[in-house]
């Protein structure tokens, strides 16, 4: 991630907004939040994720990305979680650490200097689409997670294969390309909505004060210009229906050689227990799959897609073999069993 544009929008504009809430004095506490919440999260998309995640007081949650801190900082004011922040640009550590004292940790993603499996939950807001190598950045989360820990994601995906005009040093995936990422990283996606609301009006007027002062200090700043350039991009892409918002809850895949997505079981010996509660997941992820209607999406014209209607055929078939499979296995008589 090296596009000075995205420097300016990352780094520069992060710093600024902790100078700006400063600024405001004892008032300031009230901004801190919405202007840091630079992944364009909303409170309900914050609210979404957390429920997702089954966040609650004390939950060891590493937020990747967490740029000036504000999404990690509402989960620790309303849920009571206990958030490590990661986030390469210093200035943005810098910032999160001012305005929230929550601990940060200055690094790239790709190379999450902690323990393996010694965190409960993860949030990726606004991230994925930001660096080329989302697989690295996936894996990471994967290894320091505990197994069948929870991940959310905020990710604005493409809707087609070309997307104009492109904000510098972004590479959006398609829905189908983040569920393949996620699959092969060892996260099982568990459920995923649209963007569900734009934030109140008492939110963004905080955020819109902060953008204000930021303004009128440092309009003149080349960074300044380049980071106006990045969002006007973004709202361009948006509003012509380029790109869309997902949200993603996704589970960490135990190490433990039970399934894999593939479609091969590697427990014949397992106990009913274990398969009737695969067979529960495989039947959700069909049904959410079916759900999504692929014949009436294919009867569109591809840039109206919101996903590929070939890749759900793919993935439908692969689940019902699945199930299948685990159906037979259910019905074969343990050792020791009545036949
Ligand atoms: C759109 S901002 C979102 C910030 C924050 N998650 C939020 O929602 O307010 C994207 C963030 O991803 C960070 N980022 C980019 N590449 C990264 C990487 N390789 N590892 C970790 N964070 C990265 C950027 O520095 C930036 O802070």
């Amino acid at each position: 991630m090296t596009a000075p544009a995205m420097a300016a929008e990352f780094d520069d504009v992060a710093g600024w907004t902790a100078e700006a809430v400063e600024r405001l004095g004892p008032l300031g506490r009230r901004h801190a939040i919405p202007a840091a919440c630079r992944g364009s999260a909303s409170p309900a998309a914050l609210a979404w994720l957390a429920e997702a995640c089954e966040l609650t007081a004390g939950t060891r949650l590493l937020d990747v990305g967490a740029g000036a801190g504000g999404p990690a900082a509402w989960a620790a004011e309303r849920f009571g979680v206990r958030p490590v922040l990661l986030e390469p640009m210093p200035a943005a550590c810098r910032a999160a650490s001012r305005l929230f004292g929550l601990p940060v940790v200055t690094a790239d993603g790709r190379r999450i200097p902690l323990r393996s499996a010694s965190m409960d939950a993860a949030w990726c807001l606004g991230v994925l689409c930001t660096l080329r190598d989302k697989a690295a950045l996936l894996g990471e989360i994967h290894r320091v997670l505990k197994p069948g820990s929870s991940l959310g994601l905020l990710v604005v995906v493409a809707r087609g294969p070309r997307i104009s005009p492109a904000p510098a040093g972004n590479h959006f995936p398609t829905g189908a390309e983040l569920t393949a990422l996620l699959r092969a990283a060892g996260f099982d996606p568990v459920e995923e909505i649209g963007h569900p609301g734009g934030a109140p009006r008492s939110w963004s007027r905080r955020a819109d004060q902060v953008a204000a002062i930021i303004a009128r200090r440092h309009r003149t700043h080349p960074a300044y210009a380049l980071a106006a350039d990045q969002d006007e991009r973004f709202a361009r892409l948006f509003a012509t229906g380029q790109v869309a918002m997902r949200l993603v809850h996704a589970v960490s895949r135990p190490a433990n050689g039970h399934v894999t997505h593939g479609g091969t079981m590697t427990t014949p010996t397992g106990d009913h227990e274990f398969l009737r509660e695969f067979e529960t997941e495989v039947q959700a992820e069909l049904d959410m799959a079916e759900a999504s209607l692929p014949q009436e999406a294919a009867a569109l014209p591809p840039s109206e897609w919101l996903y590929d209607p070939a890749d759900v055929e793919r993935d439908e078939i692969g689940l019902r073999d699945l199930l299948g499979a685990a159906e037979a296995l259910d019905q074969q008589p343990r050792p020791g069993e009545d036949t």
